[in-house]
């Protein structure tokens, strides 16, 4: 009889699964948005390859960015740029261990507050 031990397996592989990919939404309750702090938000968690983030705001109020450092640092993002969302609901799954930076390029946002980095590690 193989059924029982398939069985747990597929359970080990569910919690498993369950227990290393995490789902963070950038800045909790308060989102994608001025007036939250993402440097704090950023440091509170641990961010491991397979984990998401989840971009948060009203569609058209911000966008997200993904820069190099260099692009984070000056909020200039018309140069630098490795990906652009604009849903409102944007979903990143970090499948690299590697830092990731992200900037809103909507008016003065980053410069306002609006950009952390997070050093993604091998789960
Ligand atoms: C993050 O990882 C460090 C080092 O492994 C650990 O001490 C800390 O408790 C972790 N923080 C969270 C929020 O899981
Ligand atoms: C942003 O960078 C571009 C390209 O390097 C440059 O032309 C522009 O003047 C910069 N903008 C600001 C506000 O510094």
């Amino acid at each position: 009889m193989g059924e029982p031990k398939i069985f747990f397996m597929f359970l080990a592989m569910v919690f498993l699964k369950g227990a290393v990919s995490k789902v963070h939404t950038v800045g909790d309750e308060l989102q994608w948005n001025t007036g939250a702090n993402f440097g704090s938000w950023s440091q509170k968690y641990n961010f491991s390859v397979g984990d998401t983030l989840v971009f948060k705001y009203v569609k058209g109020q911000h966008n997200v960015y993904e820069v190099i450092e260099a692009t984070y640092r000056s909020c200039n993002g018309s140069t630098g740029v490795l990906a652009t969302y604009e849903s409102g609901n944007d979903q990143i799954e970090l499948d690299q261990a590697r830092k990731y930076w992200f900037i809103c390029n909507v008016g003065g946002h980053c410069l306002g507050g609006m950009r952390f980095f997070i050093d993604v590690k091998e789960s």
